[in-house]
């Protein structure tokens, strides 16, 4: 709460998975889960908290992976859409709205703003020459000619750049051209229109921007330093595609010349993030309730928007779409705090779709449940550096941090209190030596994740959490409530009683990271919702004697199974591992 007692608003983005197949686990890691995690925290610590994704459905990729499949590329992006959806339930990511790119509230935006920018002169016809397929009856993005390298005829030049000696080409300067997509020759070199977007004017108001940023880490930071210290150089935003949205004059007709044009998938795809806010707003029956999220004329002023992405997409949110943003002159919220994420790899090599390295999402969750992923992802998450992907660690990081360290806790005192203590919370005895040395490891262990979690240091908050639970384990060797249970009773109810008080505890810290298996110790324990809310580092006395003295104690099902060596064996088998 603020001091005048209404909660922080807080409107979280991560970036949008595009459309065709399904993301790796890297993906996750880097800008959904993290997202997922701070979205969490933040409802728990009563903020009001706005999380918004959605798929990025436009771009060449869809269009070509449709025509590999055989159907149109709508039929191509529903179905896509329904297997990320689906796979974003299976990790438990509480998306207030996932949408889509594609849907009519980001054509009307993405449209307006075009609309708006050219009217500020900042958005310009320009005329240049493509390369044209005869044979596909179609401009050819340049990724999709090849030809002889004119430098050093390498025959299997890309459009865009030579893979052999590695220059940079213009697709129109290759040798012998030929259409990657159905290999025909019949190449012209055409003139066509395309609208450019001045982003050399935006120059100075961008860099103002940039540098008066507080909360941008120095890697967000420092790419768009890079960036603007090159120079800002006007692109194109349209191109020669049929499937996206299309060039309209602000009539609502399409523009001369544009017919079989569409813009450019990065010009639409942040507009999302607006538009997808937009369509929430209007499933909740409160059409416009988006604009007190986005407008800061209309209550976005008090919003803090933090927006979370894999390193390469930096660029494009610090820059690029600002330059939209802001070239409008219209008062939009821009984003207050941004977390970037570098790769996580495959045994320090790339997922490879193709080649089978790595573990895609809808297979992750065949092998274990979400949790155990999101477990390890966030643990060893891309943060300071890449960081590998290994059966190895991801097997260490479940029997020695959930199973372990978490599962044998919440087992033990909970059986415990069943066999013992006819399955009641027990009422005997006071506090002593052993209660004060938790309190006091509590104190400071919850304060220090808090601020992890403010900070968005997610590998910290995991390190924090064990810590916590491994400060319950060590509780219990120091109270050994089962040895004194032979002479002491009173002073064995104490113990059990804290440690029902801590497995609660623990369920609660475990929300943001594992939700289904916080749900499992909850449940069983019968906490009211109200009362799974964050505790407070200056509460530990409380929490550590919250629960209703005398009431039922049931052991929670089994909540982790471990990972053993065959396991391990059979999964690098299947899905490769160290070459
Ligand atoms: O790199 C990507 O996966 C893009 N689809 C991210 C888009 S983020 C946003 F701006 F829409
Ligand atoms: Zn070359």
């Amino acid at each position: 709460m603020s001091q005048h007692g209404t909660p922080r608003r807080i409107l979280i983005t991560s970036a949008l998975p595009y459309i065709n197949g399904i993301k790796h686990l890297g993906n996750l890691a880097g800008s959904m889960l993290p997202a997922d995690v701070f979205a969490r925290y933040q409802r728990l610590a009563g903020r009001d908290v706005l999380y918004i994704c959605s798929t990025d459905e436009h771009g060449t990729p869809a269009e070509l992976a449709a025509q590999k499949a055989g159907i149109s590329v709508q039929a191509y992006c529903d179905e896509q859409y329904e297997i990320q959806r689906a796979a974003g339930e299976g990790f438990a990511l509480s998306y207030d709205h996932f949408g889509r790119s594609s849907r009519q509230e980001n054509h009307q935006l993405t449209q307006h703003f075009a609309h708006v920018l050219e009217e500020k002169d900042l958005i310009e016809e320009r005329i240049s020459k493509q390369v044209y397929s005869v044979d596909d009856g179609r401009f050819l993005p340049d990724r999709y000619v090849e030809g002889t390298c004119p430098d050093c005829d390498y025959e299997k030049a890309r459009g865009d750049q030579c893979d052999h000696c590695g220059r940079l080409l213009d697709p129109v300067d290759l040798k012998n051209p030929y259409s990657a997509v159905s290999g025909g020759t019949n190449i012209e070199i055409r003139e066509t229109a395309h609208l450019y977007l001045l982003q050399s004017h935006m120059q100075e108001t961008i860099r103002t921007w940039v540098e008066t940023s507080k909360d941008w880490p120095q890697l967000a930071k420092s790419i768009a330093l890079k960036w603007l210290d090159e120079g800002l150089r006007d692109r194109a935003i349209t191109r020669d595609l049929s499937w996206g949205i299309p060039v309209t004059n602000p009539d609502g007709s399409i523009r001369e010349g544009f017919e079989s044009k569409v813009f450019y998938v990065w010009f639409d795809a942040p507009v999302e993030y607006i538009a997808s806010t937009k369509s929430w707003a209007a499933e909740t029956g409160q059409p416009n309730l988006w604009e007190s999220w986005w407008r800061k004329d209309k209550g976005a002023e008090n919003v803090e928007y933090v927006q979370f992405m894999g390193k390469d997409n930096v660029a494009f949110h610090t820059v690029s779409f600002p330059v939209t943003i802001f070239g409008s002159g219209e008062p939009w919220k821009t984003v207050d705090r941004l977390k970037a994420f570098n790769w996580v790899t495959w045994y320090g090599g790339k997922f490879s779709t193709s080649e089978k390295r790595g573990v895609f999402m809808d297979q992750a969750l065949d092998l274990l449940e979400g949790d155990y992923w999101r477990w390890y992802l966030i643990a060893n998450s891309p943060e300071g550096s890449d960081a590998a992907f290994t059966w190895e660690g991801f097997q260490s990081a479940v029997n020695s941090d959930l199973a372990n360290v978490l599962g044998n806790f919440v087992n033990r005192i909970t059986k415990y209190t069943v066999s013992k203590f006819d399955g009641v919370l027990p009422d005997a005895g006071t506090a002593g030596e052993d209660e004060a040395w938790l309190a006091g490891e509590l104190e400071t262990r919850l304060a220090a994740l808090s601020d992890h979690y403010e900070h968005m240091e997610f590998r910290k908050a995991a390190a924090e959490t064990r810590a916590i639970w491994a400060a319950g384990n060590e509780y219990l060797t120091r109270a050994e409530p089962w040895v004194k249970y032979k002479t002491d009773k009173d002073a064995a109810a104490v113990g059990v009683r804290t440690g029902l008080n801590l497995v609660a505890l623990f369920g609660i810290i475990a929300q943001p990271l594992i939700p289904g298996v916080s749900e499992k110790i909850l449940g069983t324990l019968n906490i009211p919702e109200a009362n799974r809310t964050w505790p407070k580092a200056d509460d530990v006395a409380n929490i550590l004697d919250a629960l209703p003295h005398g009431m039922e104690i049931a052991a929670p099902p089994v909540l982790f199974q471990k990972i053993e060596d065959e396991q391990v064996a059979a999964w690098t088998e299947q899905f490769g591992g160290e070459a």
